[in-house]
């Protein structure tokens, strides 16, 4: 029986993982959960925001489904989601956009890049260094090509013309396509970002450095909702954590305006990477039905609450 490890978080994580954890319940009432109290919160009260402890718990589970947390621009906190891909290398990105034209799956590095964390601030200088490894470019670009295999083809998104390190990674991503036998394009991220909208049915797979995917899936968001709606994973060779794209929503919280699909589309991805494909794709065609009978939360047009569409979503499933 899958046991998962399940972090609400901060701000609206409160409200859209229960949803979510009630639409999982309703299709797999055999799947075991445990909670884990990460975040902001959590630093308010006991001056820590995410202790060993809880990795440990996250690591001894089947999967994590995780909502979101808030970090404060205080030079004192770490960013507890930076903590947790790091410690249990969580190297995949996936950010499925799925919707009107666009079927698209973005692949984004999740811990080199721009993001590396190698950073010198002084007063009057401050640099972030762009790591770039072929390690870190191999496991990544052998993903996405794991993924392109059983779908069309693959788009390498980087800017080489300009940033010479991403010469290795756009390189290593273009070998390990050739070996693969998977077709190929490359594309500056810049262009792609225009593109992808204009013409989402060009695209496939595409992957990319750590920050050029954060920036691409906000913008490829647009396509197909906003970001009430796109899911992701988090996935490494022992461990996988599955958690909406959109983070706490501070203006949200409380009220009962937010978008759950996200979240429990994140779930339906968890089913997935659990072998359960069936009933991943039962939550995604009754997200459909609700969305289609005019049930939407405030983000897409409509009035309904977080709860609401949610017991929607459970009752189109129990039909
Ligand atoms: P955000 O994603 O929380 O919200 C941006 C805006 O998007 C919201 O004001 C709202 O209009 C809309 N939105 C997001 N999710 C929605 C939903 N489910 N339903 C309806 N509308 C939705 O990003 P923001 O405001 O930049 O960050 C807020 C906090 O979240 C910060 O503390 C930030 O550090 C944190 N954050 C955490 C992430 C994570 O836990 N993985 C990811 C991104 C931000
Ligand atoms: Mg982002």
């Amino acid at each position: 029986m899958p046991r998962i490890a399940v972090a609400e978080g901060d701000g609206i994580g409160k409200e859209v993982i229960p949803v979510a954890m009630k639409v999982l319940g309703t299709v797999r009432p055999d799947l075991e959960s445990f909670p884990v109290e990460v975040g902001y919160g959590r630093w308010e009260r006991t001056g820590e925001a995410i202790t060993p402890a809880e990795i440990e718990a996250m690591k001894g589970a089947d999967a994590v489904l995780f909502g979101a947390v808030t970090t404060p621009p205080d030079p004192g906190y770490r960013s507890v989601v930076v903590r947790i891909r790091k410690e249990l290398d969580l190297y995949a990105n996936v950010r499925p956009v799925k919707g009107g034209d666009a079927d698209i799956v973005i692949v984004r590095e999740n811990t080199e890049g721009l993001y590396a964390g190698v950073e010198k601030i002084g007063p009057d200088r401050a640099t972030s260094l762009r790591v770039i490894t072929r390690r870190g470019s191999e496991r990544i670009a052998r993903f996405a090509c794991t993924l392109a295999k059983d779908r069309r083809h693959l788009t390498v998104g980087h800017k080489a013309n300009v940033l010479k390190a991403d010469t290795l990674f756009r390189d290593t991503c273009i070998a390990i396509a050739k070996e693969n036998g998977i077709p190929f394009q490359e594309k500056f991220i810049d262009a792609l970002c225009l593109d992808v909208l204009q013409h989402p049915n060009n695209y496939d797979v595409i992957v990319t450095e750590n920050m050029f995917g954060d920036i691409l899936s906000d913008v490829a968001a647009y396509l197909v909702g906003g970001l009430g709606m796109l899911p992701s994973a988090n996935i490494g060779d022992h461990s996988a954590l599955f958690e909406p794209v959109h983070g706490s929503a501070p203006k949200h919280a409380g009220r009962n305006t937010a978008n759950p699909v996200a979240a429990i589309r994140s779930g339906a991805m968890l089913l997935e990477y659990l072998g359960d494909r069936e009933n991943a794709a039962r939550i995604e065609e009754a997200i459909g039905q609700v969305i289609e009978s005019g049930v939407k939360t405030r983000d897409l047009g409509g009035s309904a609450g977080t709860g609401e569409m949610g017991e929607a979503i459970v009752a189109a499933l129990a039909r």
